[in-house]
């Protein structure tokens, strides 16, 4: 690699420079860039640019920061005070100030850049995924995938034309006690499972987020047609705008794909599948009055084939009340077996032993298998260190852009179920929605994907 230097050259090029006051990135950069696609000396560097400097995005690069061979050359961000403050933050530790874009697609034109972290709300995932697919970038890309179905379809495929290493921000699986608790539930220990659940629960009745009303211009610093990207034009709302997106199908998926989409993984995973046979959601915005346009209350029943047989998940979620299944707060969970149930969150899991029969005598009713409990492991930093170590080696990371499509298309799935208001059923081999009969449903495979504004479509890949 002609433009490689080792790691002694680069600390002696990197004391020169900043001897000599130099503290701007580029001068030092072009001598450290790893070639991509190949497995990495592990004296190189690992050059990062960060696209959406908002909380996620900060949060992951805090943990690649971590990483002692990784750089960061570039951010990207469309509010210029987001775009500062994370700058601010990459000079203090590397003593050099890292490129600053409000446009990605010039910090993708960056050739030094080997890897790219997506910060963006969900409606921004796809394009600069592609795009970075296309440019040669490896990807940690946060949860979920997409907006909707069909770009997450193109991603895999970008991600796969390309060779890319990705990783997918649903950081649980590093955790090591989902490890341990995904491993007792492929045992069989818990005996025949029939019956999954995950919940999300919280009490934001009755006003919720609230009505502020639309304001004649963004703040000042913010790229707002930008930021919209692929979604309608239209006014600026403090409420539609960072972190609070989420809640609006023009952006985001509403709670099932923010937060049901770390659970719904767990569970695919436990149980092997990859996507359900059919999808049932029911639900509404029952109770909450403010300007949110998803359900404050849903239940979605999926039908699965693992290679036990057919078992059901169950998505419960509540907003408008908070009361925990089995008294576990928030979010949760549970592996229903015929000997055991295993719940799990983020602090541990427990495995709750089923009673045989006694022979009708209820004193005699025994334990079906052992009780165990664990606490809880850390998730994100295993995680960006697994991303790290597969771009290293070139192997698939432990949730990469697959895996993430198939968790998030769950997800996605039920969304498009509660939107029609009836069970749809989904064709695993040619990716449509069909009816019970195997007819495909045009209703439903309409909603697979969205308009894109002009300007802003999806990459063709
Ligand atoms: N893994 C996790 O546990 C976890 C937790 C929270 C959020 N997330 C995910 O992280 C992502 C970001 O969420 P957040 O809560 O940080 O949102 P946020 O609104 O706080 O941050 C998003 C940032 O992206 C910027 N942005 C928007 N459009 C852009 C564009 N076109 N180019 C460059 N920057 C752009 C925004 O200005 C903002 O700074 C979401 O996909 C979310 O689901 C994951």
């Amino acid at each position: 690699m002609a433009e490689d230097l080792n790691r002694r050259d680069f600390l002696s090029t990197t004391g020169k420079i900043a001897a000599a006051g130099a503290t701007v990135w580029s001068a030092l950069h072009p001598a450290v860039h790893i070639a991509r696609g190949a497995a990495v000396n592990a004296n190189d560097k690992i050059v990062v640019g960060l696209i959406g400097c908002g909380g996620m995005g900060n949060y992951d690069l805090d943990d690649f920061m971590r990483v002692p061979e990784v750089a960061v050359a570039a951010l990207c961000d469309i509010d210029e005070s987001h775009l500062n403050d994370t700058a601010t933050k990459v000079d203090k530790k590397y003593k050099s100030k890292p490129k600053t874009h409000v446009d990605y697609r010039e910090l993708l034109d960056n050739k030094d850049i080997d890897v790219v972290i997506i910060g963006t709300p969900d409606h921004w995932h796809a394009i600069p995924f592609i795009n970075a697919c296309l440019a040669g970038k490896d990807v940690y890309c946060e949860k979920p995938i997409s907006h909707n179905i069909l770009e997450g379809r193109a991603m895999v495929k970008a991600a796969h034309e390309k060779k890319r290493v990705t990783q997918i921000g649903t950081q649980q699986r590093s955790g090591e006690h989902f490890k341990k608790a995904v491993e007792i539930v492929k045992s069989g220990k818990l005996g025949r499972i029939t019956m999954t659940k995950t919940w999300n629960l919280s009490n934001e009745a009755p006003y919720g987020f609230g009505r502020p009303s639309d304001e004649p211009h963004a703040p000042s610093g913010v790229d707002y047609d930008r930021w919209l990207g692929p979604a309608p034009l239209r006014p600026f709302n403090p409420l539609r705008f960072h972190y609070q997106w989420r809640w609006f199908f023009d952006y985001a998926s509403g709670m099932i794909g923010d937060w049901n989409v770390h659970l719904q993984d767990i569970i695919q995973w436990g149980m092997g599948v990859t996507a359900p046979k059919s999808v049932n959601a029911a639900g509404g915005k029952f109770a909450i009055d403010d300007l949110r346009d998803t359900p404050d209350t849903m239940v979605v029943t999926y039908e699965f084939d693992s290679a036990q047989g057919p078992f059901v998940q169950v998505y419960e979620m509540r907003k408008a009340n908070e009361h925990g299944i089995g008294g576990n707060p928030g979010h949760g969970m549970q592996f229903h077996g015929t000997d055991a149930t295993l719940y799990i969150d983020r602090d541990g899991f427990e495995v709750i032993p089923e009673k045989d029969g006694g022979g009708g005598d209820p004193r005699k009713r025994k334990d079906r298998t052992a009780a165990i409990k664990s606490g809880g492991s850390d998730q994100h930093w295993p995680h960006v260190q697994d991303f790290i170590r597969c771009f290293k080696s070139r192997e698939r990371c432990i949730c990469d852009v697959e895996t993430g499509n198939a968790i998030t298309r769950s997800c996605h799935l039920g969304n498009i179920s509660y939107k029609l208001g009836r069970k749809i059923f989904w064709n695993a081999a040619d990716e449509t929605i069909v009816h019970k009969d195997g007819r495909v449903d045009s209703e439903a495979t309409a909603l697979l994907g969205r308009e894109y504004r002009k300007g802003y479509e999806l990459p063709a890949v």
